[in-house]
């Protein structure tokens, strides 16, 4: 008893918060993941190491090497075993200078999120990331997969609701399939049951081809029923295609139509992808799995050292800070992977 009111013992107590508080708003600088994943079974790196050097030179160059127009981002670095490769990927209506933006913040959050791991993936809503000591160009993943959709249930006429949903996914698909090797991106709207309008954004990763494009959305498609109760927003996130539906208008529709060749300029042309000479950029690939979890365990197991409390602190911190930002569009937010 005595011992923990010593002065000393105050003295740590006030300490610890203040160091608490310290951490949580260096952690705050940089946005957390939605979702990010450290592949431990896919071999580690040692500090100082020349792998090391060559993923930090990596990922100092990617978010300002332009991609290839079109928000994605292909590169690697160095030579033999220490060569890594890196791929970065925008949600197709997002702007060149966010776009680039967000991969900065990923290039400093993931290694921070994954010290040591030579294969990682984070996603923030708007971007992802992923880097890896093998070439994942060209080949379609669904190992890492996320789905989440709002609180909302369709609360009438829910099969018709569903039936709609689906067809303008379906041409979405195939629309965004057939975009060709730049740009792999729809958005289009539809009519759904009581005068609603459902908004919908399917896109692939422009190494896919046609076909493999197609599978990815519809192997993606297919998770639908695990929402549930048909939800009125959703979505389900992978490393090569992704899509995002709600009944309110949630992307930005001006971006239909390519975005200029090169970055910090926007020129509105018409709609399919014009053919321009991508920069050089190389890629990285994903993996699969079958556990479902909570967010914030990947969080906790992710993070490094620091105590126990000191980590559970800063997690709640992010959590608060993600749950304000989502509560503006969602009564509540769910989130899953598997
Ligand atoms: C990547 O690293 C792992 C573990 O160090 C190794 O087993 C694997 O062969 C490497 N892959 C490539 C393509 O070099
Ligand atoms: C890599 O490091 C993590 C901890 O950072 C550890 O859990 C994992 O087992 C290691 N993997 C290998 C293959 O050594
Ligand atoms: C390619 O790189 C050059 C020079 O680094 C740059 O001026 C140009 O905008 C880039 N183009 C694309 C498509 O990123
Ligand atoms: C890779 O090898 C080439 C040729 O040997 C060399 O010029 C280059 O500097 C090496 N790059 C790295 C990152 O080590
Ligand atoms: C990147 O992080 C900064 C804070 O470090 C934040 O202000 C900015 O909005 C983030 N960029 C994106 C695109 O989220
Ligand atoms: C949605 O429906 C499920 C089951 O029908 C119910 O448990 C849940 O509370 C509903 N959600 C809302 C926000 O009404
Ligand atoms: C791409 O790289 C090659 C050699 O690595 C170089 O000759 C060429 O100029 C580069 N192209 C661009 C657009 O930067
Ligand atoms: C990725 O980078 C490689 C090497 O620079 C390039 O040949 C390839 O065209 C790029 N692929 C895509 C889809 O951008």
């Amino acid at each position: 008893m005595a011992r923990i009111l010593s002065p000393s013992g105050t003295l740590f107590f006030i300490l610890f918060h203040i160091f608490i508080l310290l951490i949580s708003q260096a952690v705050a600088q940089l946005p957390d993941f939605v979702y990010s994943v450290c592949l431990n079974d896919k071999g580690n790196y040692t500090a100082n190491s020349i792998y090391q050097a060559n993923l930090n030179h990596l990922l100092s160059i990617l978010p300002s090497q332009g991609g290839n127009g079109y928000g994605f981002y292909n590169h690697s670095y160095g030579n033999s075993s220490n060569k890594v490769y890196a791929i970065g990927f925008c949600r197709g209506d997002v702007k060149p200078d966010v776009c680039s933006s967000c991969l900065n913040n990923a290039t400093q959050r993931l290694t921070q999120v994954c010290p040591n791991q030579k294969e990682t993936l984070g996603w923030y809503d708007l971007c992802m990331l992923r880097y890896s000591n093998r070439s994942m160009l060209g080949v379609l993943e669904t190992a890492q997969t996320f789905f989440w959709w709002n609180a909302q249930n369709v609360s009438s006429h829910v099969d018709e609701f569903t039936k709609d949903l689906r067809s303008l996914l379906d041409s979405l698909k195939y629309q965004a399939a057939a975009g060709g090797s730049l740009r792999k991106f729809a958005t289009g709207s539809a009519t759904a049951p009581e005068f609603q309008t459902l908004y919908a954004l399917v896109e692939c990763t422009p190494d896919l081809s046609q076909r493999d494009c197609n599978n990815c959305l519809d192997y993606m498609f297919g998770n639908i029923p695990g929402f549930g109760d048909m939800k009125t927003g959703g979505g389900d996130i992978s490393t090569n295609c992704n899509f995002w539906y709600d009944t309110q208008l949630f992307y930005d529709p001006t971006a239909d139509t390519p975005l200029a060749s090169s970055p910090p300029s926007l020129a509105p042309t018409s709609s399919p992808p014009s053919p321009s000479s991508p920069n050089n950029t190389t890629t990285t690939g994903g993996n699969e799995g079958n556990t479902s979890r909570n967010i914030v365990i990947i969080t906790v197991v992710s993070s490094s050292v620091v105590a126990l409390a000191l980590i559970i602190s800063v997690c709640a911190c992010l959590n608060i800070t993600r749950a304000k930002r989502r509560d503006e569009n969602y009564v509540q937010y769910n989130l899953f992977w598997y």
